[in-house]
């Protein structure tokens, strides 16, 4: 009997799980029980307090730093603390940084939950915060560049009240891209990796600003501006409804068939769901309606590829005001998928010719230096190789069909 309530690999439990700890943050920040500071010592009124005992959490969470050096970072006045305060004034978890607005980047210098506090979700609430804070920091008037060119700063203290309030929609002005940079304790990658950040350096406009540390793995997070990180997990939660649903309409993958009586099962043509060798009366739909689904599989599989930004949407000409006289047929993934909808690909090759067409003319506009130059090509190697291995699938839908 096939079943709609599938939870496919656990997601839809994680998830929950999930939501119920940022709520459960929520709930405590509304009910007092946890409150937000950003304090530096570069501020006459910072409450000090606060800053030392941030730098004690530091100390011991950090226990191979000496600490000496951790007192000296934290009370740096380049330097600003955002740090989670519990309900007897303790500080439950902090962030000591170092803004590098100008150059579009913030380094974490040292980050840490109080021991008791751990494995509840007070780290990642602590970094979605900090981010909402980074982003109002950067975008606001809680600093003053006193040196923009050595990143010394002037912050102001302030006091993190209402969660609801720190997410600014992205109609506002956004200042540019924001990127958080620390070195991250070998045991701390997965925690780091978990919150966005990456080995994969694409950002490094940090090279040579700041300092090295041994025994530490650099990472850096991309922080999305249209991204309210306080309410991620919901966010999650609707794009996997979403997927889900689209998933319905293009199959029976959310449907899950119990088998009871496991006699006539002889090989995978027997299995309820699992479509079979052609012949055996048991293919579900032949090419009917595999072609679109494979072109909505390719374009979606471009659109989450890390090369394709330049190539989601048609190049808007106010922004290149030449390009709509060089190039002569412009496309870009967005035009493809809306072909795709209006039912305009009768097969495999006009979709393909679509796809080398916007990279050609990509390279044909910019230079062969330029990033948009390696994109292009970057990504065209990406869908040859998607080809290549689907190309069982590919070469029965090659060719244009009729109409
Ligand atoms: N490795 C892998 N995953 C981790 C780790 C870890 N060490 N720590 C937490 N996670 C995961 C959790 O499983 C959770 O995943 P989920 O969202 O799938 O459930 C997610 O990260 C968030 O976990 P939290 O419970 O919110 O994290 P916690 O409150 O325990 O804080 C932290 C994590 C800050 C690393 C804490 O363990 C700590 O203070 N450690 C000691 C100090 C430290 O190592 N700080 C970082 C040093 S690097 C630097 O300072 C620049």
């Amino acid at each position: 009997m096939p079943s709609e309530e599938m939870d496919i690999l656990g997601l839809r439990s994680e998830q929950a799980r999930r939501i119920a700890r940022e709520r459960e943050m929520h709930r405590r920040f509304k009910s007092g029980e946890l409150r937000g500071v950003v304090v530096s010592s570069s501020d006459a009124d910072a409450d000090r307090g606060v800053l030392l005992a941030a730098a004690h959490l530091f100390q011991r969470q950090l226990s191979k730093m000496p600490k000496e050096y951790v007192l000296r970072q934290v009370f740096d006045t380049k330097h600003a603390t955002m740090a989670l305060v519990g309900p007897a004034a303790e500080v439950v978890g902090g962030v000591c940084y170092r803004p590098f607005f100008e150059r579009g980047f913030v380094e974490i210098v040292f980050l840490a939950v109080d021991y008791d506090f751990q494995v509840l979700g007070v780290g990642g609430f602590m970094m979605d915060l900090f981010k909402e804070v980074a982003k109002g920091e950067m975008r606001g008037k809680e600093w003053e560049a006193a040196d923009s060119v050595l990143g010394i700063y002037r912050h102001k203290c302030v006091a993190i009240d209402d969660l609801d309030a720190l997410h600014v929609s992205v109609a506002a002005e956004m200042p540019g891209p924001l990127y958080l940079v620390t070195y991250a304790d070998n045991f701390a990658i997965g925690y780091f990796k978990k919150q966005g950040f990456s080995t994969d350096i694409r950002f490094g406009g940090w090279e040579g600003v700041i300092k090295d540390y041994e025994g530490g793995t650099i990472v850096e997070c991309k922080v999305l501006w249209e991204i309210d990180y306080l309410r991620k997990q919901e966010a999650i939660e609707e794009m996997r409804r979403e997927v889900l649903q689209r998933m319905r309409a293009a199959g029976s993958i959310h449907v899950l068939y119990k088998i009871d009586d496991y006699s006539g099962i002889k090989g995978a043509a027997d299995i309820p769901g699992v479509p079979g060798e052609a012949g055996t009366g048991r293919e579900v739909a032949g090419d009917a309606g595999l072609l679109d689904r494979f072109i909505s599989y390719l374009i979606s599989d471009l659109q989450s590829n890390a090369h394709a930004w330049p190539f989601l949407k048609p190049i808007d000409p106010e922004e290149v005001p030449d390009y709509y006289r060089v190039i002569a047929n412009p496309m870009d993934l967005s035009t493809m998928l809306s072909k795709l909808e209006s039912n305009k690909y009768k097969g495999l090759e006009p979709f393909v010719r679509d796809v080398r067409l916007m990279a050609s003319n990509c390279m044909e506009y910019n230079g062969k230096d330029t990033q948009y130059y390696k994109c292009a090509q970057m990504l065209l190697d990406h869908f040859h190789g998607r080809l290549e291995s689907y190309r069982h699938v590919a070469s029965r839908l090659w060719a244009e069909g009729p109409g």
